[in-house]
């Protein structure tokens, strides 16, 4: 293969290298483009830009193959742990079980937060969504730690193996935090012999006088939500914490941009905007069939299908898709939601606007399914992805961290306002 690709502009022909991917994938290098032609390229959306070498995560939208560090989602999802996932992301192999224990004590050390930070939580009204409580919080904890969130490089980076595994904990315990205060109830603190996703549970649900107790393998489908969460390469949320770090900001201040970016509908509010519809179709009495027909005449849109990168089934929902109905099973639940979202698949896969157009289940598709059936409320869907997702975020700040030759994130734009204008000609208005 040609290993240069040339831009004709006009007469000019200007040459630049290309760049090859270790799954072949091929990108030009256009970095001097603008330095050569004065011209710059017009990406909106960024559909068909490279924003950085990363070796964290390959995706093949084409085929729905997902994998970190080269083990594929399934392979992961079948033999790993959420934790075990994370370390894969963050440090780029699996650990072994002395690294995983280190690692683990870790997370265990820091789950509880500073009671200094107990009376932020009392500031926001009850009606606060809780992404934007999650968002705020792991802002504030950074100014807890000015050690490890001191936007110097070195010295962020010194600390980066405990504020990694402090930050993995905290979230979890802030999100459980966020949701005793919105309900109104005391915090729950965190049981140090507990595993991580059910230590969650336990302080979500656990009570003075009821211990929350997991006998229907509602930690295990949680870790396993988590894990599939765990990173998604170049999303919105991941490429905003890089664009944060890209200009030096702590780790902290960069996934609490992540968070933010998340919270959207088009992103990890997917999971939210699926129950809501779901739940609106069961109650308008539709089995599905009238809302495919009032998306595909653009007057709704069918939540949890589509995706940017996956042209083909997200591996991700088919693990999930499976993984909600075993757990409906286990705690006897039968709900119609399940039902209808099956049908809607089905009903989906089969019709010509949606195979036109390779619209395809994703990870949100089944994820609230699974979520409720655990208990969740579904004010709490985003936040946790959120928790899911904090590896891939630190695992994206550390990538950019590492690299002394990173600089700082500065798209261009396409001016497309007023030209010059004299001010001093306002009174003739
Ligand atoms: N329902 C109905 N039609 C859809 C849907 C959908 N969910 N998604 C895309 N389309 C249609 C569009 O209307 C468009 O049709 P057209 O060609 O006739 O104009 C065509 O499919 C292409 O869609 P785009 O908007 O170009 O797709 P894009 O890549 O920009 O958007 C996105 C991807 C945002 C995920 C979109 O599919 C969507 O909004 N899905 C629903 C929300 C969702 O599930 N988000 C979660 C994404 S995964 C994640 O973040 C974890």
């Amino acid at each position: 293969m040609e290993n240069t690709g040339t831009i004709r502009l006009g007469d000019e022909n200007f040459e630049f290298p290309m760049i090859v991917g270790t799954e072949g994938e091929k990108a030009l290098d256009t970095r001097t483009l603008r330095a050569k032609s004065g011209c710059v390229t017009f990406d909106e959306g960024y559909g068909n830009t490279g924003s950085c070498l990363s070796d964290i995560t390959f995706i093949d939208g084409e085929k729905g193959i997902l994998r970190h560090r080269g083990y594929p989602i399934e392979q992961l999802a079948e033999r790993s742990t959420f934790l075990e996932t994370s370390y894969l992301a963050i440090y780029g192999e699996l650990p072994t079980q002395e690294e995983l224990e280190i690692f683990a004590n870790g997370v265990q050390t820091h789950a509880s937060v500073h009671t200094g930070m107990h009376h932020h939580f009392e500031g926001f009204p009850s009606n606060a969504h809780p992404m934007a409580i999650l968002s705020s919080m792991l802002n504030s904890l950074g100014a807890y730690y000015p050690e490890m969130s001191s936007n110097n490089r070195a010295q962020d980076l010194t600390h980066f193996d405990e504020t990694a595994a402090l930050l993995i904990s905290k979230v979890r315990t802030i999100a459980a935090m966020t949701y005793r205060q919105k309900q109104g109830l005391p915090f729950v603190f965190p049981d140090y012999k507990m595993r991580y996703a059910e230590n969650f549970l336990h302080m979500m649900f656990s009570e003075p006088y009821h211990q929350y107790e997991d006998t229907s393998g509602a930690s295990e489908a949680l870790d396993l939500f988590l894990l599939l969460h765990a990173d998604h390469e170049q999303n919105c949320s991941t490429s905003t914490v890089r664009m944060v770090a890209s200009g030096g900001a702590n780790l902290f201040a960069s996934v609490s941009a992540g968070v933010c970016a998340l919270w959207g509908p088009s992103h990890g509010g997917a999971n939210m905007a699926v129950i809501k519809m779901l739940e609106e179709i069961h109650a308008s009495g539709d089995d599905g069939s009238k809302f495919i027909q009032d998306a595909k005449e653009g007057k709704a849109k069918l939540m949890g299908f589509g995706h940017r990168v996956y042209k083909n089934y997200d591996p991700r929902a088919m693990i999930l898709g499976k993984s909600s109905e075993r757990v409906l099973e286990g705690l006897g639940i039968d709900d119609p939601l399940l039902d209808i979202a099956k049908h809607l698949e089905q009903a989906a896969l089969e019709d010509e606007y949606f195979v036109q157009r390779k619209l395809y289940p994703n990870v949100d598709f089944y994820s609230g399914i699974l979520l409720k059936a655990i208990g969740i409320p579904v004010e709490m869907f985003t936040v946790m992805f959120a928790i899911g997702r904090m590896p891939g975020w630190i695992a994206n700040w550390k990538e950019i961290a590492e690299n002394s030759k990173s600089r700082i994130h500065r798209p261009r734009q396409i001016y497309t306002g007023h030209t010059i204008r004299d001010y001093l000609k306002m009174d003739e208005r």
